[in-house]
């Protein structure tokens, strides 16, 4: 068992963490307040390779490994979680989506565009009565010959209003369930595609999430990805990548909140001496390094079973389910040894922990993690 970083995954991650902390940092709190959406750091990220990581060079990606991903996504999300997370849909759900399940077509057509950040991409799945329940989908795409019509309303997609693509997923024939399901790519410009309104979010506020209205969208045929029912396959093979980034996501903002407590707890005096020295914030500080190396473990691990071609779909959701929890929990900690700076914006803590939160919500709740965890352990089939 060899857990060292490889001197090109380092490199990966100072870089990132170069970013995060010169391009990202200094406008964080405005861009925040402000939900102004970050389109001069997105540019920048599809610059420097951000926004296609893992996908094939000869398609305009990094060609890099899953692990170098999750550093990346690490030191990002340390500081700026409207970034990291149009980073994540786009890297693990709609690039790898289409690398993975597109036809050479598509693949020229939109995943070029993708891996270079020419445009960003969206992942349309929920639904205001299909959220955790995802075969439920009340979205219809009617088969009419040569294109699908394409009718129906999604909610909570991240980059909505600034995405050039979305996957669709959506129901062809009701009758057969989840296996009349299909994904469909849909380009922004279409006619009968409505951007809904933008929510007004506890945290990842610069990001953009939007309510999106497909009203008689005509989709070509070749925009279809797999085979006719593969829609509800192809979404819980992508959602359980993206999990693997949302559980890097949660591990960063984890991280960023320790590295900002550590460096307080060092400066900041009471009683005569910096609170380090006070036993009560030793111990938070303790048991916050084990629990974000814990956490980071679990990340560590299921990107490189990923790399190795392994089954992730149970480790992913472990460390979703683990990481979030964690970061839920000592950013609140963050909070606390900060005292009154820590509910002030300026010291970033207390955007953390707002950030955090989303982390136990999106691409499956933590119930959700726990129900395909909890299955497995019954059928026997916990990968181990
Ligand atoms: N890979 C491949 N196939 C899978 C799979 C996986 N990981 N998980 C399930 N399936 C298959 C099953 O094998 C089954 O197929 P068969 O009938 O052929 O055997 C089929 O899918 C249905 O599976 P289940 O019976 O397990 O379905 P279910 O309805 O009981 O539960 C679920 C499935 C795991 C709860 C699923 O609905 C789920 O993951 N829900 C959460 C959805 C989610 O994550 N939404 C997030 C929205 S996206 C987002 O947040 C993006 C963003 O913008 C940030």
């Amino acid at each position: 068992m060899n857990f060292q970083l490889t001197e090109e995954q380092l490199a990966v991650k100072e870089a990132a963490r170069d970013f995060a902390q010169n391009e990202l940092l200094p406008g964080v709190i405005e861009r925040d307040n402000l939900q102004k959406f970050p389109t001069e750091q997105v540019k920048m990220m599809g610059e420097l390779g951000f926004l296609g990581m893992m996908v094939n060079p000869k398609y305009g990606g990094g060609g890099m490994d899953a692990v170098s991903y999750v550093l990346a996504m690490e030191e990002i999300s340390k500081v700026d979680n409207s970034c990291s997370v149009i980073m994540s849909v786009n890297n693990s759900l709609v690039c790898w989506g289409l690398e993975e399940f597109g036809t050479e077509e598509q693949k020229q057509k939109y995943l070029t565009k993708l891996a270079t950040g020419q445009m960003i991409g969206s992942f349309c799945l929920s639904e205001p009565e299909a959220g955790s329940d995802a075969t439920s989908q009340r979205t219809t795409a009617e088969d009419k010959g040569d294109y699908y019509l394409l009718n129906g309303t999604k909610n909570w997609i991240t980059s909505g209003g600034t995405s050039g693509i979305h996957l669709v997923i959506a129901q062809t024939d009701p009758e057969l369930k989840h296996k009349g399901i299909n994904a469909f790519i849909v380009e922004t410009d279409m006619e009968g595609v409505v951007i809904g309104a933008k929510e007004d979010k506890l945290g990842i506020r610069s990001s953009d999430t939007h309510t999106i209205m497909y009203n008689d969208v005509k989709v070509p045929k070749a925009n279809r990805i797999g085979e006719n029912g593969f829609g509800f396959t192809f979404a819980m093979k992508v959602l359980s990548g993206g999990r693997i980034g949302i559980a890097a996501q949660a591990l960063g903002i984890a991280a960023g909140a320790y590295e900002l407590s550590v460096k307080y707890a060092k400066e900041r005096t009471t009683f005569g001496k910096p609170i380090s020295k006070h036993q009560a914030i030793a111990f938070k500080v303790a048991d916050m390094a084990t629990d974000i190396e814990a956490a980071r473990l679990l990340v560590y691990r299921s990107a490189w079973l990923k790399d190795q071609h392994m089954a992730y779909d149970q480790a992913s959701s472990m460390a979703k389910l683990f990481a979030s929890s964690v970061a839920m929990k000592h950013t609140v900690e963050a909070v606390q040894i900060h005292g009154g700076y820590g509910f002030v914006k300026e010291y970033h803590v207390e955007r953390l922990m707002r950030d955090a939160k989303i982390t136990q919500i999106y691409e499956g709740t933590s119930e959700i993690q726990q129900m395909v965890i909890s299955r497995n352990v019954f059928k026997g089939t916990l990968q181990v």
